[in-house]
């Protein structure tokens, strides 16, 4: 059968035929058997997809760097290490970063569109309870300390969700039915990723979930380029004076909302991309390496870097390679709307995952091992893309606690992300003063206190804590 225009809407059988160039043809191989429902959605999902792009991709034979060779040319990267921050430095920083923040020059993106497999909860990750007392979600601990820091510069500040296919509409939902967790619906904006099919790894053909459905997937966290360009938001900040945007993952509730200290950074250094970064645990730690390759600063992934270069020490047995990156930025938002307008500002890395499929056949493949390769984005190649990039380091235990993995795994779960959080609060405290039993499980809400100095103006005397006390 050969449908006509009217049969869905958008495009007829031969033109959605000659869209695919012959070479995707299969993309249509059950259309005689689909509901006119049906063809409106694989018609809609066909064309959104760049098929020019995609097979650039797929004809490079070269990966987007050759990592090995790039790994053995990798220093350390210039960067403003913890023992760098000296009061004065501070001081400086923070009355930048905050002059900034207070005149409405900054914004906060959260980036929520993963899939969060490893975690395995069927909602979107940013609604996992993860207060240790309190039971607030991922997303009511990032809105909670922006309020704050709202509250303490007596300002409104744009808060940006990405989410992803899977995400958005829970996220949503999850919003405007608990009130947008207390932000005015002029400060929240949700905005969804691009998608990115995936590719079978032997034939090279995109991949069918259902015989009516692309096999897609969210293009990673870079995808927030082309997202927020489509979204226009990046026109209307600079019109409304916006110059820079703060950066965050929905599963780090260790962040600080807008941080002056590193926005203040960035601005006194004249960067346009900055990252903070923790000092590796051990060689071999998961997590992104911060380098410096021909003068540009770079992200290496662990599992692109070599073991033997991974381990080189400096003279006192430190590690060479030793910044690891915690995926919190800041972007100037010229920088990032400057990249936006070229399509291929940032690569794209392939991975080879085990993706369900439905063959020609109609038949569904449930593939164990990986059979297909998915392209992803990734921000932090903005970084070799700026004229000016920065390095911050900042301490693990006041930073950084990803929730990644689910309970009774070694790392990253929410297990240990609840214990970072007490651990801090509990450090808050017993520095102010008080005295805090070290087993005792301790919250502090960012209402009741923000920061360490926050805790300090709080508790004026010694004083005994009760365990599981709830700060708010
Ligand atoms: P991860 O790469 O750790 O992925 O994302 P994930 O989706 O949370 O979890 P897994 O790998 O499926 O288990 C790091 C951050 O980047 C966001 C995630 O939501 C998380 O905040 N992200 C990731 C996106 O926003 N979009 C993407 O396409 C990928």
């Amino acid at each position: 059968m050969q449908p006509s225009r009217q049969d869905h809407g958008v495009l007829s059988f031969e033109d959605l035929n000659s869209y695919c160039t012959g070479e995707h043809n299969y993309l249509l191989a059950h259309w005689d058997s689909l509901s006119q429902d049906e063809r409106f959605s694989l018609a809609r999902q066909i064309t959104q997809i760049d098929l020019g792009l995609l097979q650039r991709e797929l004809k490079s034979q070269v990966q987007t760097c050759d990592a090995s060779e790039l790994s053995r040319r990798a220093m350390p990267p210039e960067a403003i290490r913890f023992s760098d921050r000296t009061p004065e430095l501070i001081e400086q920083a923070m009355r930048l970063g905050g002059q900034a923040i207070r005149s409405g020059q900054v914004a906060m993106v959260l980036v929520a569109g993963g899939q969060g497999t490893r975690l395995g909860f069927d909602q979107p990750k940013g609604m996992y309870a993860i207060g240790p007392i309190s039971g607030r979600t991922l997303f009511q601990m990032h809105v909670d300390s922006l309020r704050a820091a709202m509250k303490r510069y007596g300002v409104s500040i744009p808060f940006l969700v990405m989410t992803g296919p899977s995400t958005d509409q829970p996220t949503r939902e999850y919003f405007s039915s608990n009130a947008n967790l207390g932000l005015s619906q002029d400060d929240l904006l949700i905005f969804q990723q691009g998608t990115m099919p995936a590719i079978d790894a032997t034939t090279g053909r995109i991949l069918m979930e259902s015989r009516s459905s692309i096999a897609l997937s969210p293009d990673g966290h870079g995808g927030i380029v082309r997202a927020l360009a489509k979204s226009t938001w990046l026109e209307q900040a600079k019109s409304r004076g916006i110059r820079y945007l703060f950066y965050a993952q929905v599963d780090n509730p260790l962040v600080r909302a807008c941080d002056p200290l590193l926005i203040g950074l960035h601005i006194l250094k004249g960067s346009q991309a900055t990252t903070q970064v923790v000092q590796k645990r051990f060689a071999t730690e998961k997590v992104g390496n911060v380098v410096e390759v021909d003068g540009k600063t770079q992200i290496i992934e662990y599992s692109d870097l070599p073991e033997e270069i991974a381990k080189q020490t400096n003279p006192d047995g430190s590690l060479k390679l030793w910044a690891g990156n915690i995926a919190v930025h800041v972007f100037d938002v010229e920088f990032l709307d400057r990249c936006s307008q070229s399509a291929e500002a940032l690569p794209f890395h392939r991975a080879l995952k085990a993706v369900a499929h439905v063959d020609h056949l109609g038949n569904l493949h449930e593939p164990k091992a990986p059979n297909a390769i998915k392209l992803e984005r990734f921000v932090f190649d903005l970084l070799p893309a700026a004229e000016k990039a920065l390095v911050v380091e900042a301490l693990a235990s006041e930073s950084f606690a990803p929730v990644k993995n689910a309970i009774g795994s070694a790392t990253d779960t929410p297990r240990s992300c609840q214990k970072a959080i007490v651990d801090l609060h509990r450090k808050w405290l017993t520095d102010a003063g008080a005295r805090v039993d070290e087993n005792c499980v301790v919250e502090i809400h960012p209402a009741w206190a923000w920061d360490e100095q926050d805790v300090k103006q709080r508790i004026s005397h010694p004083v005994s804590i009760h365990c599981d006390t709830y700060f708010t």
